[in-house]
C-alpha cells in the first residue's frame, strides 16, 4: 500500500463536492462586497463545503455564520474553526493506532473502501468516540479530529466523488487493459492530517435553513440552495454515516443508512418553490444573495417573482463549466450560474 502524499494544504473545500463554489467563490465575495458593502456579519446559509463563507472571511468579514443541515459538512467546517495546540501528537496517537475490523469493515471493505483502509479508519474513529465520552480530549480537538478523519475517509473513497455509486474495481491494479478503473488515491493508506485553523469568527449550525432563516440575524444572507433532484444525503450518506456515528442498519446495493429526516424540499419538483418562498419570507437581512443554476428545478423569472415580494431584485449571470451530469459522466459543458440580490424593503 502506498502512503498518501501531502501535496496540499487541508482546507474544507479540498473535496470534491458536488454544487460546491469552490471555482466561484472569489467572483461571489467580490460582487457580494461591491453591491452591499463589507459586511459584519456574514450568513452562508446551505454551506455546503463553506467556500463561500470562507472567501468572506479572508476579505476581512469579521463574523461568518454557516448554516447546513448535513452533518458531515458541520463537522469539517468546524474542525477549522480554532487552534489545538495538541492536534500533531493526537493525530499521531490516531495514525499508529494497530487496524482493528469494526461497523466500517463489516459494511464498507470493498465497496466504497478497501479492506484495509476499513480497518484502519475503525481504528481510529472508534478512538475518536471513545476519547470523546471519556472527556480526554476537549471539545475543539474532537471537531478537529472528527473533520481530518472525514477529510481522510473522502481522500481515499472509492468514488467520484460522492456516495451515490462506488466504481466497481477496488483491486490493487488502478489500470486494467488500458483503462483508469479505481482513482489511485483509493490505495492509498487512510491517513488523518493536521488542519489549519481558519481566520475570524466561525459559527457552524447544523440545522435545517427554514428554521435558521427565522433566527439567524446578519447584514448580509448568501443562500445557496440545492437546484436538482438529487438528495445530498443520498449523494454524501457514507460521510453522514461516519459523522453521525449511529452504526444504523444499511440497505440497497448503494449501503444507505434511513435518511428519512434529512430529504430536502430544495431538491424536489412540487416543493422547491414553496420551500424558496418559506425562506424568503422568513430570512433576516437587508442584504439577500441567491445563487441557482439555469439548469435548476425553479426559472429564473419564478425566482425573481419570489424575491421581488420582500424587495428590489437585481440580476447577474456567468457561464461555469461543469463536467457531465454530476453522475460519473465526464463531458466538459458550460452551464450559467445565476446570482440574485435582493435589497430588501424598509431594512438597513
Ligand atoms: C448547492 S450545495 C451548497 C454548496 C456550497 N455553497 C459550497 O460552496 O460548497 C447545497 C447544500 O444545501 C444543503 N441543504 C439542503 N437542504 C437544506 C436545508 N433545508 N437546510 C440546510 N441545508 C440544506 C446540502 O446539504 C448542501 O450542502
Amino acid at each position: 500500500m502506498k502512503t498518501a502524499a501531502a501535496d496540499q494544504p487541508l482546507l474544507p473545500y479540498t473535496r470534491k463536492y458536488l454544487g460546491s463554489k469552490r471555482q466561484l467563490k472569489d467572483w461571489l465575495a467580490q460582487t457580494m462586497i461591491a453591491r452591499a458593502g463589507l459586511p459584519g456579519s456574514f450568513l452562508d446559509g446551505f454551506c455546503g463545503t463553506g467556500a463561500v463563507g470562507i472567501a468572506m472571511a479572508a476579505r476581512g468579514v469579521p463574523r461568518i455564520v454557516a448554516v447546513d443541515s448535513l452533518r458531515s459538512n458541520c463537522a469539517i467546517l468546524r474542525g477549522f474553526g480554532q487552534a489545538c495546540p495538541r492536534i500533531g501528537e493526537l493525530l499521531r496517537a490516531l495514525n499508529a493506532l494497530p487496524p482493528q475490523r469494526g461497523y466500517i469493515t463489516a459494511s464498507f471493505a470493498g465497496t466504497y473502501f478497501t479492506e484495509s483502509n476499513c480497518a484502519r479508519m475503525d481504528a481510529a474513529r472508534e478512538a475518536i468516540a471513545r476519547m470523546a465520552a471519556r472527556a480526554e480530549i476537549t471539545e475543539g480537538e474532537h471537531d478537529m479530529l472528527l473533520a481530518s478523519f472525514l477529510l481522510a475517509a473522502d481522500r481515499v473513497a472509492n468514488t467520484l466523488g460522492q456516495y451515490d455509486a462506488f466504481m466497481k474495481n477496488i483491486s490493487e491494479r488502478s489500470v486494467v487493459d488500458g483503462r483508469h478503473v479505481v482513482d489511485e488515491r483509493v490505495q492509498t493508506a487512510f491517513t488523518l492530517r493536521p488542519l489549519d485553523p481558519l481566520p475570524g469568527r466561525l459559527e457552524v449550525m447544523e440545522e435545517d435553513m427554514l428554521v435558521a432563516a427565522a433566527h439567524v440575524e446578519v447584514d448580509v444572507a448568501y443562500l445557496d440552495p440545492p437546484y436538482n433532484h438529487r438528495q445530498y444525503c443520498d449523494n454524501y450518506h457514507v460521510l453522514e454515516n461516519l459523522a453521525r456515528w449511529e452504526k444504523p442498519l444499511l440497505s440497497g446495493k448503494t449501503l444507505k443508512f434511513d435518511r428519512a429526516g434529512l430529504k430536502s424540499p430544495f431538491s424536489k419538483r412540487g416543493k422547491a418553490a414553496g420551500a424558496l418562498e418559506t425562506l424568503v419570507s422568513r430570512i433576516l437581512a437587508p442584504h439577500v444573495f441567491l445563487s441557482y443554476s439555469s439548469e435548476g428545478i425553479l426559472q429564473r423569472d419564478e425566482i425573481e417573482a419570489i424575491l421581488s415580494a420582500r424587495g428590489d431584485v437585481w440580476f447577474s449571470e456567468i457561464p461555469y463549466p461543469v463536467f457531465g451530469n454530476g453522475a460519473g459522466v465526464s463531458a466538459r459543458r458550460t452551464v450559467k450560474e445565476f446570482l440574485f440580490h435582493l435589497s430588501v424593503k424598509g431594512a438597513g
